[in-house]
This record gives C-alpha cells, structure tokens and sequence, in this order.
C-alpha cells in the first residue's frame, strides 16, 4: 500500500549534498529525483522554501508491546515516531516474553504489523541460554540482535563470554549485526552495592553507582572480539569520553565497530538529576560535561555514526520517588530528530550530518540501505519536510506517547517538521498523525 506523490520545489539533503530537486514517488517507491518532473497524476506537494530528508530511522526504542503495555504500545509509540518525522523504527527486544526464539519472533511481528504507523524492524535477543536460536531468527527476519551485557529493564542474564564468542562468530558468516548495552555486569553490581551501602539516596547516586569504568571495560573487550571474528558490533547509547576513545581507535584500525549515541547524553549531563531527579535516571546514566562535549566533537570526526533515542518509557509512578527503585529511561522518538535539526540549524552540525546520523548509518549498519535511510531512485518513499525559518516548542502534553515523562518538556528549537511521508503518503503534519489506518510494515535486511 504505496502513495503516489510529487514533492516540488524544495531542497534535498543527502549526507553528500544540499540541492534544489522534485522527488516523484510511484506506488510508494522514488521513481524519479530531479528538475521539473511532471505529476502525472500524483499528488502534489509543493516544497518551496522547505529542506526534504530521508525519513528518519531510529534503531534504539522500546515500544514495550507485548506485554508491558501499561508503559506505551506499539500504536502510541509509533504515533510518536510518525509525528517526530522517523519513518522506520528498530524495536527492541526486552519486551514480555523477550524475542528469544523464532516463535517469538513471528508471534510480536503479527502482532504488531497492525497497529504500526510507521514501518519496523524487530530485534532478536542473544542471552545466556539462546545462542542456538539466532540463525533461525536472521532467517525469519530479525533486523539484528541485542546483548545486555550489564543489568537493566528486563534483567535479561547476560551471556558468558564463550557464547559472546560463538554468537559474534555466527554474526559474522550470516552478515547480522549485533548492538550492545556495553556495561559490565560484574562492575554494575559492585558499584551498586558499594553506593547504596553508603547509604545514599541522593538522585546522583545512580550515576557514581554505574561509573564510566563499566562501560569502558565493556566496549574494550567487545573491540577484541570484533577484531577476532569480524562481527558487525554496534555500541548503542555510548555515554562515556572513554568510549569515545575506544571508537576512535576502532575506526582508525579499520573494525567494523561503530557508536549511537543519543540527544540526552548529547544534551544533559548528571547535574540534571538536581533539576529533575529520577526522570533522567538511566543506563548508561548521565555523566560530565566532559563526556557531553567529547560526545558532540565524535559526531563532527564521524567517530560516532547514528543516533538512536533510546526511547523507554515508563508510568510516572515507575519513574517517581526512591533513586534505587525508579526505573531507568525515558521516551524520546518524537524529539530526536527535532533535537538534531536544532542543532543543525544553530550551525553546530551540518544539516548533512544530521541526515548522516539519523538516516544513512543506521540504515547501513542494518542493512536496510538503500531501500530506507535514502533518496535513492528506487528506495522506499520516505520523506521528512521540514521548515527551516520556523520554531518548535516540545510540550510534553502534546506528544504521542502513553506517558509524557520528558527532560525536554518546554525545549524552543529551530525548525519544524511540516510532513512526514511513508512510502508516499503523508502520515503526519505539523505535529498531528493525520493518517487514520496505521499502514507501518515489517522490513527486514537485504541478504547478501
Ligand atoms: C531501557 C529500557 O527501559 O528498556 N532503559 C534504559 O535506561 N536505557 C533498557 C536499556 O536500553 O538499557
Ligand atoms: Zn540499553
């Protein structure tokens, strides 16, 4: 179920380019990116004044269907994503039961393929016990597979460094790629043990209870083994100036080793806690001003390659109260994307690295290139239109998420997404899902 559509007039950005160019989609694929195209029959949209991006695609949320739905659902979480300009989500794993098997596989994918708003791609999990199970997923359709190494939402067990090895050796023969929560477990514990000892109870207590000891660890030993197997190996959520470094290093050798990072570790730092206690507690947690900036300048050296949200939402009463007992995360797919063209449009970045960052690496990195991510001629029609000379203010209320916990709440940025348009048909504008069936599909990587 494609639109046909004709996008007049506007400006395309690509990683490589900025270029005044109509982009003509047919049945929901471009058949034509050039200068005067005609309509033929299509509908018309005309871009005159406004920059057209590839739709975003966000490989880190957790629309937390099935069965932890009191938090958001997969229709709520899509909505959001649809309104925020992101035109395929990665939706991970951790859901109840987890995606352990083939079984499970099939069974979220059927279920979610109706109350999708925009298209996706489901996560397998790898834990201690399902190593045997992974080959069959790829097979079926998994966009990748996620590893917790360190405990979070889920307390999925953490695998032993020989099924690590004998799961990145697989990922390397079959192609798949593999994204880590990069903490080590052992660490985690004894930080949190040591902290909560002291007796504190005090918001940043989360922080120093995870230091930057447990996600370097994590990352350096990740690195030996991609070099061992050649494993495609994403770091989700990098936090951390050590990380960085690590990446910097991984790049330089030439690894298939690659960061996300995300807006909050890119906007706030731990002194946030003191503003809005648990809201911002997560994992990894919040760290220095240090991390945040070295952060920023791995986006400009292409050291860091996407940024994913992380969106986790949680009910205020989860997120409320004890430091220790609140649980970690918060939404985020319905203000990335905004959050970067800010930042875009103050002149920190360039609007082709936001395009870079969103669009192309992640689509790369799962093999989703270049049906998604692209303005390529016979990719998926999936366009972002944004105004650049007008203002966006993030209201919480307004957003499309169950519950509304954001750090971002009151936030002025430049820009504003006018359109979002899935396989060439316009699914939200100015903020509102105008598209009434939710007409989302699974995708799944091209083999090679
Ligand atoms: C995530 C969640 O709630 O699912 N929470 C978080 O703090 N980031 C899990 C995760 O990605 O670690
Ligand atoms: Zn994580």
């Amino acid at each position: 179920m494609g639109g046909d559509l004709l996008v007049k007039n506007g400006r395309i950005v690509t990683p490589w380019s900025v270029r005044e160019a109509d982009i003509l989609i047919r049945d929901g694929v471009i058949e034509r990116v050039g200068r005067d195209l005609n309509a033929d029959g299509a509908e018309v949209l005309d871009a005159r004044g406004l920059l057209i991006l590839p739709g975003g695609v966000d490989e880190h949320v957790h629309m937390r269907e099935p069965g932890l739905t009191h938090k958001e659902d997969f229709a709520s979480g899509t909505m959001a994503a649809a309104a925020g300009g992101i035109t395929t989500i990665l939706e991970m794993p951790n859901t109840v039961p987890p995606v352990e098997s083939v079984r499970e596989l099939r069974r979220k994918r059927e279920l979610l393929r109706e109350r999708a708003y925009v298209d996706f791609g489901l996560y397998g999990v790898l834990h201690d016990g399902n190593v045997d199970e992974l080959a069959g997923m790829w097979e079926e359709g998994a966009a990748g597979f996620k590893v917790f190494l360190g405990p979070t939402t889920g307390n999925l067990p953490a695998p032993s460094d020989s099924t690590l090895y004998e799961a990145m050796a697989l990922a390397a023969r079959h192609g798949f790629t593999l994204a880590f929560h990069a903490e080590n477990r052992g660490l985690v514990e004894y930080f949190t043990e040591k902290v909560r000892g002291e007796g504190r109870r005090d918001y940043e207590a989360h922080a120093d209870s995870r230091p930057s000891i447990c996600e370097e660890e994590a990352v350096s030993r990740l690195m030996i083994f991609a070099r061992r197997t050649g494993a495609k190996t994403l770091i989700v959520h990098v936090s951390a100036r050590e990380t960085v470094e690590l990446l910097r290093e991984a790049k330089a050798r030439g690894l298939k080793v690659w960061g996300e990072t995300c807006p909050h570790y890119l906007l706030l730092t731990r002194e946030a806690h003191k503003k809005y206690g648990s809201l911002v507690k997560v994992n990894p947690p919040l760290r220095d001003e240090e991390d945040r900036r070295s952060l920023w300048k791995a986006l400009k050296d292409d050291v860091i390659r996407t940024i994913g949200s992380d969106h986790a939402p949680h009910t205020p009463e989860e997120k409320s109260g004890d430091i220790w007992n609140a649980q970690a995360g918060f939404i985020g797919v319905e203000t990335i994307l905004p959050i970067m063209l800010d930042a875009a449009l103050r002149g920190v970045i360039s609007i082709r690295k936001v395009v870079s960052l969103i669009s192309y690496w992640p689509s790369r990195i799962f093999g989703l290139y270049p049906r998604k991510g692209s303005l390529e001629v016979g990719g998926d029609g999936d366009l972002v239109i944004i105004d650049p000379g007008a203002e966006t203010r993030i209201v919480a209320e307004r957003l499309h998420s169950k519950h509304k916990l954001t750090p971002f709440d009151g936030l002025s940025l430049r820009g504003k997404i006018r359109y979002t348009v899935l396989r060439g048909r316009v699914v939200a504008e100015d903020g509102e899902v105008v598209e009434e069936k939710p007409m989302g599909e699974p995708v799944s990587p091209l083999r090679r």
